[in-house]
């Protein structure tokens, strides 16, 4: 019998052949190629890619697929087979019905205690930054690209790691699901973690910062994560990411007063 995968590859192979070698595909489904073709390239086969989350029609508001997705990240078994990740699902915060939805990489160990994305140090500066843009945390809807936090083994204590290409794989599927629920107008990806996910981007945030993106109709941005800039607080690092917002300020039509253009001029 043959699986998904053989049956997926068989087809692709094909096209060639018959002239096409582009191909368009959504975000869903570059996850899974590329979880097969890194399988692949280590030689080994692919773990089954996870599902896609589809939320029961029946479930009318954001608010309740919100609560369905989060039942079901909580015993999400693409990410506990893994065995790489810890127990404690950190789902998201903020708003529902937010028109800016914030990307992040995956908890901390603030996080983990608390039960909430960025309340860290991290957190601190990213509340920072959306207080000069005029906006509360409860106004944009905040989560990770991976719902739980990447292990290190039992003498972790509060050392974090990014999470693996496997791991940002396994979870990508609930943060696909939260976004079709929440319907942002615009997608700020919080570090180069979140654009690998999102968009399939294994460039540098660097390359990437300072344009726009589509993920599924949504314009993206990429930006650098809070937690690089407290490790880099330099003018240039604090002005790129202020460029950033202030250019997904004008992307949501918010207002933008002459303190905030000049900030850094
Ligand atoms: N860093 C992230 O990317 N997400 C969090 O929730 C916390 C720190």
């Amino acid at each position: 019998m043959l699986t998904i995968r053989q049956l997926a590859v068989q087809a692709l192979s094909n096209l060639p052949v018959q002239g096409q070698t582009t191909l368009p595909v959504d975000a869903e489904a570059r996850a899974i190629l590329r979880n097969w073709l890194l399988a692949a390239r280590r030689g080994t086969t692919a773990a089954p890619a996870p599902a896609p989350v589809a939320a029961d029609s029946m479930l009318q508001t954001v608010e309740q697929k919100l609560a369905w997705l989060q039942q079901k990240a909580e015993s999400w078994r693409a990410a506990r087979a893994l065995g790489t990740l810890r127990d404690t699902m950190v789902f998201a915060t903020g708003n529902p019905h937010a028109r800016l939805m914030l990307v992040g990489e995956a908890p901390g160990y603030e996080e983990e205690q608390q039960l909430e994305p960025f309340v860290g140090p991290a957190g601190q500066k990213l509340t920072q930054i959306l207080s000069a843009m005029g906006l509360k945390r409860s106004d944009v809807y905040i989560s990770n690209i991976c719902k739980f936090r990447p292990s290190m083994g039992p003498q972790q204590l509060k050392a974090n790691r990014a999470p693996s290409d496997d791991e940002i794989a396994a979870c990508l599927p609930i943060i696909q699901a939260e976004i079709r629920a929440i319907q942002p107008a615009c997608i700020v990806c919080l570090g180069g973690t979140a654009a690998r996910g999102l968009l399939g981007h294994a460039a540098s945030v660097a390359s990437q910062r300072g344009k726009w993106f589509d993920y599924s109709g949504i314009p993206t941005r990429v930006t650098y994560h809070p937690s690089y800039l407290l490790r880099n607080d330099t003018l240039t690092a604090r002005r790129s990411v202020w460029e950033d917002m202030l250019a997904v300020m004008q992307q949501l039509s918010m207002p933008i007063s002459q303190k905030q253009l000049n900030f850094f001029k």
